[in-house]
């Protein structure tokens, strides 16, 4: 296909991720690669056979129509707004930002950009999440008023790299008190509510199994939506245990519950089901996810994860057909700055604490 648009991929690690959905995508292709770490670099372009490659992030610029940002979390905002003023579309990794300050930043450079930017939260494309969120809008939940996300993962060994020197997570992860990392846990709680939050509250455990960080080992966040709904976000990336996600929504006419792992079945109660009747398995309700889900399009049957496809396929459909993407930027900002703001509020003993809205802001 003539005039593909051209991809650059950032950061070799999670970016090594990408290229089995652009390889499904015949609009698109990768056609460079860009790390500071040589070794890495070499070994991405071995392994995916990449033309070009770069060490400098403003020079890979010139070569391509798209990055993805698959780099720490504080270049986010950095390289985003270099792309979008050189008019290069950009796939920001999770999350968005790392500062309040430099959230006004991102939204005024997606303003003025020709380009177009999404931040790419894939829970909010993972199969269950999605056939959640279809079944709230086909009403079957009724009025939406409690959620929770919990995102528990022990990453101690990510926060120092082999040689012992601390990594980007060290800092940005787990170097502020405050709910760090909570996008995978908020964004589809947030989409099933189909509203953002308007304030937060935050606690935290205190410090107890790695006193040398200053993020409290579980931070818990509770937000008020804006028809004061209620979504608890507990995030834990340092306490000794096995890892979970887990997701749950209560409304007038139904709840749900995801997975506590151990082989329990993520499950639902309806209350068409009859109030004396069981939980369900959310797999008996298959039949109501999208239809592009139940039935791919011919170019994804070798894909693998769905999801992670149609995440990057409608950010590429948003740039052929000069749509918004479905995770914007004043959407990921919804993701992204409750966890900042907690930072205020953890500090004042859990006082709530208001959450800007990034449409109104000049
Ligand atoms: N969505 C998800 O499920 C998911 C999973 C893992 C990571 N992530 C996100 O992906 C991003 C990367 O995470 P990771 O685990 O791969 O981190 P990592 O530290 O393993 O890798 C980051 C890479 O970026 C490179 N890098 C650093 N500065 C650079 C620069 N200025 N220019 C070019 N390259 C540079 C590093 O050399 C390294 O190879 C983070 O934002 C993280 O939050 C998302």
């Amino acid at each position: 296909m003539a005039n593909k648009l051209k991809v650059g991929i950032v950061g070799a690690n999670r970016g090594s991720s990408y290229f089995r959905q652009f390889d499904t995508i015949a609009e698109a292709d990768v056609v460079a690669i860009c790390d500071i770490n040589e070794a890495s670099l070499q070994n991405l372009a071995e392994r995916f056979n990449v033309p070009h490659q770069f060490t400098d992030y403003t020079e890979m610029l010139d070569a391509v129509d798209l990055v993805v940002l698959a780099t720490p979390e504080n270049l986010h905002v950095p390289q985003s707004i270099e792309a979008l003023d050189a008019g290069k579309h950009v796939i920001s990794e999770v999350t968005a930002a790392v500062k309040l300050e430099e959230c006004y930043d991102l939204v005024r450079a997606v303003r003025k950009s020709s380009a177009k930017w999404t931040m790419a939260e894939n829970t909010c494309y993972s199969k269950h999440n999605v056939l959640i969120r279809n079944m709230v809008e086909k009403g079957l939940f009724g009025d939406l008023y409690f959620g929770e996300g919990e995102y528990l993962h022990n990453i101690k060994t990510l926060h120092h790299d082999e040689s012992g020197n601390p990594t980007w997570r060290y800092y940005w992860q787990v170097g502020i008190n405050r709910c760090n990392y909570a996008t995978h846990s908020l964004g589809p709680v947030l989409q099933w509510f189909g509203e953002r939050v308007v304030s937060v509250c935050c606690l935290g455990t205190g410090v107890n199994t790695d006193p040398e960080h200053a993020m409290e080992d579980t931070v818990m966040m509770l937000c008020k939506t804006e028809s004061g709904g209620l979504i608890k976000i507990r995030i834990d990336m340092l306490s000794n245990r096995p890892a979970n996600s887990y997701f749950s929504l209560q409304g007038t006419k139904g709840c749900y519950e995801s997975s506590r792992g151990l082989g329990a079945a993520p499950k639902i109660w309806l209350s068409e089901f009859g109030i004396s009747e069981q939980w369900r398995p959310l797999s008996q309700f298959d039949d109501l996810l999208p239809e592009r889900w139940i039935n791919p399009p011919t170019e994804a049957q070798e894909v693998g994860d769905l999801g992670e496809y149609f995440k990057v396929r409608d950010f590429v459909d948003c740039i052929l057909n000069g749509t918004q993407p479905p995770i914007d930027v004043y959407t990921a900002m919804d993701y992204t700055v409750p966890g900042l703001v907690s930072e205020q509020s953890i500090a004042s003993g859990g006082a709530p604490m208001e959450v800007p809205n990034f449409r109104e802001i000049e």
